[in-house]
């Protein structure tokens, strides 16, 4: 099979024939990719802090994940788990349900996509409560399906022209400490933002209409918004007072992705369902919905699923993917990179007046970049041309924030300290340069 292989071919085709929606950070097209660093048709080498946003944790082609999949495509790629079932779909589940947090019984379902397992939980939610309403967050992101995008709080792009939205969605203000929707300030505050869930059961929807609160532990597109201590402890306090599913969507920040397997560990908080995708499956088209087993079983036979949901390739990378954490011991890894990571931009932000907030949890860091540290205005245009400065260079960086302020880091966790200290370089230049 032929295929055009220059950058300048393939961006014409592009333009012909795919349409604009779909954004692209970068005008590159990958050849191939190993571990941090993703080599482009033009011989580009880019160093990879974006990791697919936030998919290659384990790295690029894992010979690992490279076998499992090769393994398993010999065998059969397909029978639909509803027709004949097959191994791997259940030995994920029970993987799954052994490694989220929390010892009481669960049950696994598997999807295709991040926003398919928010969907599903969203199903699994309102089915067991029988109660209809979802509350969730400013700055939140959910995925682009109708439900999962009436969830997500970034209008531009992510919701214009797309309305009519779905009903019964209700929105809160979060724990953006940085910019505290109250006007007040951590700790003198006491975390009054988890407490206004009260007030909301009386100004926006009735508790005993409201089936789920669905939160990410860190906003991810949101900006990596990261809540105090006591934040979490108390919302879930707060839902399972009024029985209400507590759903944290951890598709960007679990899988080892802040040093822990899932981010709510870091506030020992035991979610009623958690949401997986992204990096679970190295790039395979995977997600999960994992939770109590008695709300995952409430919907009736045939009233969950779908054609490719637990597809075996998938489930076989997953189970790769899990391998690869005990043995290569990644928390580990990840730890130590998320404390390297802190250092260097803590030390950027003593020396760069633009850098307004360091945040973030483990290796899912990240810069809110700002016009002045008093003002807080943020500086998208300076991070939209860092990005540029970036992968010019050699680093494929992301950017997020509801204001497009924020600069985050998402690289494989297999990253070498050469790799990583190349790419902090480029990102301290970039900053340097742009802030002047
Ligand atoms: C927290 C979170 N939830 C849901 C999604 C949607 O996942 P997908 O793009 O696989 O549908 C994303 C994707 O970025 C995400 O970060």
């Amino acid at each position: 099979m032929s295929s055009p292989k220059s950058s300048a071919i393939l961006t014409e085709l592009r333009a012909n024939f795919v349409p604009q929606g779909p954004f692209n950070v970068t005008p590159y097209f990958v050849e191939k990719a190993k571990g941090a660093i993703v080599y482009d048709v033009d011989g580009r080498e880019l160093i990879d802090f974006a990791g697919g946003i936030g998919v290659m944790n384990v790295g690029h082609s894992h010979p690992k994940v490279v076998a499992a999949i090769k393994h398993q495509a010999e065998k059969f790629t397909h029978t639909c788990f509803h027709i004949v079932m097959y191994a791997p779909y259940i030995q994920l589940a029970e993987k799954l349900c052994g490694l989220t947090p929390g010892s009481f019984p669960k049950m696994a379902l598997l999807a295709n996509s991040g926003a398919e397992a928010v969907e599903n939980a969203v199903k699994v939610s309102r089915h067991y409560t029988n109660r209809p309403s979802i509350i969730c967050f400013e700055n939140g992101f959910h995925g682009r399906t109708y439900m999962a995008m009436t969830l997500t709080s970034k209008v531009k792009p992510y919701k214009l022209g797309f309305g009519p939205f779905m009903s019964e969605v209700y929105r809160m203000p979060f724990a953006y400490c940085y910019r505290c929707p109250f006007g007040l300030n951590y700790p003198g505050c006491e975390v009054a933002c988890a407490d206004y869930l009260k007030d909301f059961f009386i100004s926006d929807v009735a508790a005993e209409s409201t089936a789920a609160v669905i939160v990410e532990p860190i906003m991810g597109e949101g900006g990596f918004i990261t809540p105090p201590p006591e934040y979490f402890p108390k919302l879930i306090q707060i839902c399972h007072d009024n029985g209400i599913v507590f759903v944290a969507d951890e598709i960007q920040s679990g899988i080892g992705r802040t040093g822990k397997m899932f981010a709510m560990e870091h506030w020992g908080v035991e979610p009623d369902l958690v949401l997986m995708a992204k990096s679970m499956a190295a790039g395979m088209p995977l997600s999960a919905v994992i939770g109590r087993a008695e709300m995952m079983n409430a919907p009736q036979v045939g009233g969950l699923g779908g054609t490719y949901g637990g597809n075996p390739v998938c489930c076989s990378a997953a189970l790769a993917v899990i391998e690869i954490f005990e043995e290569e011991n990644l928390l580990a890894k990840a730890q130590a990179l998320g404390d390297k990571l802190r250092q260097r931009f803590e030390a950027m932000q003593k020396r760069l007046e633009i850098i307004g907030d360091v945040r973030g949890l483990g290796p899912m860091l990240a810069l809110e970049l700002v016009k002045d540290r008093v003002s807080k205005k943020p500086a998208a245009d300076v991070a939209k041309a860092l990005v540029k400065f970036c992968y010019e260079r050699g680093l494929l960086i992301l950017s997020c924030g509801n204001f497009s302020n924020v600069i985050r880091t998402l690289m494989p966790l297999v990253i070498t300290d050469d790799q990583l200290e190349r790419g902090l370089a480029i990102l301290e230049e970039g900053l340097t340069t742009l802030s002047k």
